[in-house]
């Protein structure tokens, strides 16, 4: 792997770890392109239809919003899995050269945690729009529905998840009971990390009280504040 390859990969992975969170999934069918109306800078142009599908693969990670049609069980998925992931996973997803995706049970709470899709992953929804968007690394985007079925189905049957000869598809892979589900506390508990007072709702809207936001650095270089319509950056010193 080249390392222009490596950083490829590296950038639709750290991409796609929001697909991870649970953001809100686009509509499955691709809309036509939207007519921005908002402050224009110059840059760029209108996403075609087409190109908004391509990168459309959004799956919301808890209740499996934006999921694909499709299908595949784990006796398929093992084949794929062991073409396209094995390299770095592990034949069985013990974990080779990358992180292991198999086993860890129980081993969270103690000095040596193994943190695997298994042991660690709260929503199954959110194994398959992670490899749906970002695996294999370096050719993220080149799974099928199906494949990534398959494959997910590999990954919970090496967990005792998901039967081994079984079809796997939206609904079942929404009815899986992630082991670890009910092991994320909150509001998040370390120390430097900000929180609203306790109860509050945390400030969406206006949070500023009224005074102006301010855009700093390079942004303000480029001329980005978007006070004018003046579409062009600002001539580099
Ligand atoms: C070239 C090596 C490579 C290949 C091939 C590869 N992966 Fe990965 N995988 C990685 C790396 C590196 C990460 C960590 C990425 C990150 O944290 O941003 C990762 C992360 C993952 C994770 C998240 C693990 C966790 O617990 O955080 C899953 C799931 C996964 N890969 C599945 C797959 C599947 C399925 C395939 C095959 C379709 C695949 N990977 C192919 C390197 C690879």
């Amino acid at each position: 792997m080249c390392s222009s390859d490596l950083a490829a990969g590296l950038a639709s992975a750290f991409f796609s770890a929001a697909a991870v969170a649970p953001v809100a999934a686009a509509p499955a069918a691709a809309a036509a392109p939207v007519e921005w109306t908002g402050p224009k800078y110059g840059y760029g142009r209108i996403a075609t239809a087409e190109e908004i599908e391509g990168w459309d693969r959004t799956v919301r990670a808890i209740d499996g919003k934006g999921l694909p049609p499709g299908k595949g069980n784990a006796e398929q998925g093992e084949e794929i899995f062991q073409a396209k992931c094995g390299v770095c996973h592990g034949d069985f997803g013990e974990g080779t050269r990358y992180l292991a995706l198999a086993g860890g049970k129980g081993t969270l709470a103690t000095p040596e945690p193994i943190r695997t899709v298994g042991s660690f992953w709260p929503y199954a929804p959110g194994v398959f729009g992670y490899i749906y968007t970002s695996m294999p690394f370096g050719q993220a985007h080149s799974l099928t529905p199906d494949e990534t079925y398959s494959i997910v189905a590999y990954i919970m049957y090496l967990n005792d998840l998901f039967p081994q000869d079984e079809d796997l598809d939206a609904d079942k892979l929404r009815a899986i009971k992630m082991p670890n589900r009910d092991g994320f506390v909150e509001p998040d508990p370390r120390p430097d990390t900000p929180q609203p007072a306790k109860g509050a709702e945390p400030c969406m809207k206006d949070c500023r009280g009224g005074k102006p936001v301010v855009v700093l650095s390079r942004a303000n270089d480029l001329n980005l504040d978007g006070a004018a319509d003046a579409n062009k950056p600002k001539p580099q010193q």
